[in-house]
């Protein structure tokens, strides 16, 4: 379903980054963060880039996505190069064809569990639309969110909810828009293990259904051993485990 929207068959490169790197300044001091990645990711995957905090996963994650420009450098996707692209293009792939699920879920907390997951809908739809597609919009929400074990928590606010349940509605948000690519940043950072084990299974599965292809940062050793491809991040570098 998702793969549609991208051209790249099973094999070929969906995301590329070149030489990447990220500086931020002090005044005149630069502190480099990133400090030249290469990197592909293919239709399919679950990459996960595991390294100790400060290593710049983070940074490296919000260039990929979109959400931070480069220093240097440049990100492809699926054969687009998008790090220079307009602003407006830029969101369009941002909020048409990425997900991203953060630590700390940042889920609107005046808004229940549908209207948050409802809102990249609110986004990318035009007011027409909005007005002509309530039925099918409802489906597909309420459908992701039982999909995520939601389907009692419809009504609930964020403050209402368990750790492992907000974070699920996360996921569920980050779904909505069928991305093509799924992005998350520690997504267990803030999980006890049990929780952890919980949100680990639904991303694994949500691979396997919604047939995603994922880009995972995190300093968790046990997650990192789980994706379909690792590397390791150490000061502002990328590197193939031994
Ligand atoms: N907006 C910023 N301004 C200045 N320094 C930053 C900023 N964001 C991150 N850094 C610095 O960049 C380094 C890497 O941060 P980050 O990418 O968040 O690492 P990680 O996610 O691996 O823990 C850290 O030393 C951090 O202090
Ligand atoms: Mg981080």
């Amino acid at each position: 379903m998702s793969r549609t929207k991208a051209k790249s068959q099973a094999g070929e490169v969906l995301l590329e980054a070149k030489g990447l790197t990220k500086s931020y300044y002090a005044g005149k001091r630069e502190l480099p963060v990133v400090k030249g990645v290469d990197l592909a990711v293919k239709p399919g995957e679950v990459l996960v880039i595991c390294g100790p905090s400060g290593a710049g996963k983070s940074t490296l994650l919000h260039m990929l996505g979109l959400l931070d420009p480069p220093t240097g450098g440049k990100v492809f996707y699926d054969g687009e190069e998008v790090s220079t692209a307009s602003a407006g293009r830029r969101a369009f792939i941002r909020n048409r064809r990425f997900g991203f699920v953060f630590q700390f879920y940042h889920l609107l907390p005046d808004l229940n569990v549908t209207e948050n997951t409802l809102l990249p809908l609110m986004i990318t739809e035009s007011i027409f639309s909005w007005y002509s597609a309530r039925r099918r919009r409802r489906e597909k929400v309420e459908g992701v969110l039982a999909s995520m074990g939601l389907g009692e928590r419809l009504k609930h606010r964020p403050s209402q909810l368990s750790g492992g349940e907000r974070q699920r509605a996360a996921i569920a948000r980050a779904l909505v828009n069928d991305p093509v690519l799924l992005f998350c940043d520690e997504p267990t950072g803030n999980l006890d293990t049990k929780t952890t084990g919980e949100i680990l299974e639904v991303l694994w599965r949500i691979k396997d259904e919604f047939k995603q292809t994922l880009v995972v940062v995190t300093h968790n050793v046990e997650l990192a051993k789980q994706g379909t491809r690792r590397l390791n991040m150490i000061d502002g570098k990328l590197y193939k485990p031994d």
